[in-house]
């Protein structure tokens, strides 16, 4: 696998959620085993890759089972071992460090086997800690960034003569990055050690037991009393005993237990009622995971270690050809001007499918970058394939660690959106479109094709991008409540030009994966040579009619649409005031630079198709015919 590993060397912004996969822990008096993977089965709908379960019976007797795969395989790794235990955490991993594999399944251990933890989240600073152990003599098995946290908290302890405590405090302070982490310690079956930072982390309060879980989902059968930890807090947990909660300076943190009121159903879903809706909601924090550690705000500046460690072979490109499928395609169609403009590199967008048979001019000097979420579909990997037997250099932009794209590609980007459920794409279209972003700038500044002013005003444009995309998801309820009166809409043509075309593209496959309305999308300017003919009252017309050097352009087709009776929703932006008094619907979205109008302006037509859907009373997560991750042909 070829895909840089993220090394960071500024402090994120703090409070942002890392949307990983899960964490369970128990310690009372009840068997653990049973508690635990009951709970990881409960956060299955996460998404992870892998599981694990660290189970403390008596002093001195830890046993650690890990799997790659489902909790059922878990469940036929531990089939016929001793599980008795009443102390215990388990863990489902979303890999971000090192592929999927056993080894590197948490819990991870000390290297004594005496320390044994489970993490969700990254340790950013995890390489300049390893060097620091390895020179101690340690010795890690694994390629994880958890590994590096438990073998600290180690040392610290060891070196130290300390409790675990005071090691899990001290060596939380050396840690940049975000977690929620459980330790437990082999030769005392009394404690649980939890801390949170940047990501969930719930203690349920029992009859002289405590639960702990990544959300309230995996205790709700045993208790209602819960206490959501606060970033920079940990939990000390031993049965019989009151909950201690301190910060990292061991000062008692106070916390009143909350009664939880949801049924499971809402919190697998984290509330939501699809998959698809919250993985929407999540996008704002899911751009700012996408970004952390590579975009850094103080200085202005994004670094994507892909283009750091491949200067010379991005810079010399001759032309970049983009290849991918689906919605993976509409982000490469934005990657193609972002790169364009900014790089002055010619790039060719290619679908996947259509490149692997066309027998293609390829050269050594161009490069290939593969667009995917899954990292699995084979149309893609088969182009990669055939770009390398013509001796290009191959990038992967991809969600999914480990995946058979990210192993294929010669270098790569993660969009580190977490795992993608709902099978119509959202969050990892603007991870990648968010990724592409980043790439352009890096590389822009490597060619010097950009101008200071330019990138820098791009780069705190792109710093603020969430909280933008915040406000467009406010207007939620509009857009459910407009979305009603296109219930029984049979047909929908979508328009945008520039930036704005391939999310007309994006819009209109987004309608027909989940609401089965037939919808097609154009470049505003083809209306005229054809599509137009269909426009009537029965043909809804969404417009991406953002405030851009073509918006006149855009009037003019807005025009021509009412003219012929259309009804016309328009996705304007804010203040907007001549396309929004002639559409009959328009969203407003807050005003971005235009190569970062992608990020807010795709938001209104997921929720849209996703509202009209609802409304059709369709099954949103799994549409009809279609798949997650399109491993044939
Ligand atoms: C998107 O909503 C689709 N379900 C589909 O078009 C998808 O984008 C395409 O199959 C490519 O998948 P990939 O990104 O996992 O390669
Ligand atoms: N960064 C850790 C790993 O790759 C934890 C990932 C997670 O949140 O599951 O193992």
């Amino acid at each position: 696998m070829f895909f840089g590993m993220k090394i960071f060397i500024f402090v994120p912004n703090e409070n942002k959620y890392i949307n990983m996969c899960g964490i369970v822990g128990y310690i009372g008096k009840r068997q653990a085993w049973p508690v635990l993977v009951e709970g990881l089965r409960k956060l299955e709908y996460r998404g992870y890759d892998s599981a694990g379960v660290a189970l403390v019976s008596a002093p001195g007797d830890m046993k650690v089972y890990k799997s790659v795969g489902k909790v059922a395989d878990l469940e036929r790794v531990v089939a016929g071992k001793d599980t008795s235990a009443s102390t215990g955490i388990a863990h489902t991993r979303w890999a971000t460090h090192g592929e999927p594999s056993t080894v590197n399944s948490h819990p991870h251990t000390s290297m004594d086997g005496r320390l044994a933890l489970v993490h969700n989240g990254i340790i950013e600073n995890y390489a300049i800690l390893k060097q620091k152990l390895a020179d101690k003599g340690y010795v890690f098995s694994s390629s994880t960034d958890t590994e590096v946290l438990v073998q600290l908290i180690d040392y610290i302890q060891t070196e130290g003569s300390l409790d675990l405590l005071t090691a899990v405090q001290l060596a939380l302070k050396e840690v940049i990055g975000a977690y929620a982490i459980a330790v437990v310690d082999r030769d005392n079956p009394d404690v649980i050690i939890a801390a949170r930072k940047s990501s969930p982390l719930v203690v349920g309060i029992g009859d002289d037991e405590y639960f702990l879980a990544s959300d309230a989902t995996p205790m709700v059968e045993y208790t209602n009393k819960v206490i959501y930890l606060s970033d920079g807090e940990i939990a000390v947990l031993r049965s019989g005993e009151q909950v201690r909660i301190v910060n990292l300076d061991n000062v008692e943190c106070s916390h009143e237990a909350q009664t939880i009121a949801m049924n499971i159903g809402q919190l697998q879903k984290g509330g939501y009622p699809h998959f698809m809706i919250k993985e929407i909601f999540d996008q704002p924090e899911c751009i700012a995971d996408c970004m952390r550690g590579r975009l850094n705000a103080d200085t202005c500046s994004v670094v994507l270690s892909a283009v750091n460690e491949h200067r010379e072979r991005f810079v010399s490109a001759s032309r970049f050809v983009i290849v991918a499928c689906g919605t993976s395609w509409h982000a490469g169609l934005i990657g193609k001007q972002l790169i364009e403009t900014m790089c002055r590199i010619p790039v060719e967008v290619e679908y996947a499918s259509e490149f692997r048979y066309r027998n293609p001019v390829i050269s050594p000097s161009d490069v290939v970058i593969a667009i995917s979420q899954s990292g699995e579909t084979a149309d893609t990997l088969a182009a990669i394939e055939l770009a390398h037997s013509r001796g290009a250099f191959v990038y992967g932009i991809c969600n999914v660690v480990g995946s058979s794209i990210a192993r294929a590609t010669d270098a790569g980007s993660y969009i580190h959106v977490g795992p993608e459920i709902g099978v119509a794409s959202t969050k990892a279209f603007t991870g990648q479109v968010a990724v592409l972003l980043m790439f352009a700038l890096s590389l822009a500044k490597e060619t010097g094709t950009i101008s200071s002013e330019e990138y820098t005003s791009t780069v705190a444009s792109l710093d603020a991008i969430p909280d933008k995309m915040r406000q467009v998801l406010k207007q939620n309820d509009y857009i459910a409540g407009m979305s009603r009166m296109f219930t029984y809409a049979r047909n929908f043509i979508y328009l945008g030009r520039g930036y704005s075309f391939p999310i007309a593209l994006e819009g209109a496959l987004k309608l027909k994966e989940i609401s089965y309305i037939h919808a097609e999308g154009y470049p505003a300017a083809e209306m005229k040579h054809g599509p137009i003919a269909l426009i009537d009252a029965d043909m809804p017309v969404v417009v991406i009619a953002t405030r851009s050097p073509l918006y006149d352009k855009v009037l003019s087709n807005v025009q021509e649409i009412k003219a012929r009776g259309g009804r016309v929703v328009a996705v304007v932006t804010e203040g907007d005031t001549v396309i929004s008094s002639l559409a009959d619907f328009s969203i407003q979205v807050p005003a971005v630079p235009e190569c970062l109008d992608a990020l807010v302006t795709s938001i209104p037509l997921q929720l849209m198709a996703y509202h009209i859907a609802v409304c059709r009373g369709l099954d949103v997560d799994r549409p009809r015919n279609l798949a997650k991750s399109v491993t044939v042909e």
